[in-house]
């Protein structure tokens, strides 16, 4: 059976590389989605050349340009709709996204967040984790709602918190695991094996295959896997 793969459209504001993993892992012919397009706030936002490197269709919707959030978002909108897109991917867009929109593109919205939420929303998640002295941080990608850094969680990878680290050493190690866990995430969703159900994920297993992936799923949170495991389920 070949599977429709679904179309993704990733939104920036800056240096793209959770972006540019997305990219890489739609390279795969057996990946579940392709990026069709790159849709930045920020005219300046580097991941814009690595995109274009690729060969992706952008478009730069500078909040500036707009009168106002709505107007803003209604062209948001229409972008999305013009790249026919089926899920988005936010990645490293920093703006928040207003109830109505969020609650259009329910369940087909995604974002990565460098902590394991619920702990550490906002920005400067790596400071506040080494000022809190937790000995395990990481990221999460979740189904965005209309709270920001909120929504039911797809995917967690952790990584240890080493002695010695500064936020230099933490934010890179967790930015690693960022990039094997977005493209992980995005392919349970684009499969379906994951999907956004009221307030929760529902995690579908296809057929009676083992699929280790779910192992860093809330579904097993218990089972928390060190980044260096994660390796064995990239997909
Ligand atoms: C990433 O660490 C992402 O998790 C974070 O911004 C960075 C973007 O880097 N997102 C948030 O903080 C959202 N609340 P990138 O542009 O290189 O992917």
């Amino acid at each position: 059976m070949t599977r429709q793969r679904k179309r993704v459209v990733v939104l920036i504001s800056g240096r793209g590389s959770n972006m540019a993993a997305l990219i890489e892992a739609a390279k795969e012919g057996a990946y579940p989605a392709e990026i069709v397009g790159v849709v930045t706030d920020n005219p300046g936002a580097e991941g814009l050349k690595i995109a274009e490197a690729n060969g992706l269709p952008t478009e730069t919707l500078a909040r500036t340009d707009f009168p106002n959030r709505p107007a803003h978002e209604a062209a948001l909108e229409e972008t999305l709709r013009g790249f026919d897109a089926e899920i988005v991917a936010l990645a490293g867009y920093m703006r928040l996204l207003s109830p109505a929109f969020v609650g259009r593109w329910a369940g087909k919205l995604l974002n990565i967040h460098p902590a394991l939420l619920p702990c550490f929303t906002g920005l400067d998640t790596h400071r506040r984790a080494l000022e809190a002295g937790v000995r395990v941080h990481g990221c999460t990608v979740h189904f965005v709602t209309a709270a920001m850094d909120d929504g039911p969680i797809v995917a967690q990878a952790a990584v240890p918190v080493l002695v010695g680290d500064d936020e230099a050493s933490l934010s890179a190690r967790v930015l690693k695991a960022e990039h094997r866990l977005y493209p992980m995430a995005l392919a349970l969703v684009c499969r379906d094996e994951a999907s956004m159900t009221g307030n929760g994920t529902v995690f579908a297993l296809p057929g009676t295959e083992h699929n280790p992936r779910i192992l860093v799923s809330p579904a097993f949170s218990d089972a928390i896997q060190n980044v260096e495991d994660l390796a064995r389920f990239t997909p």
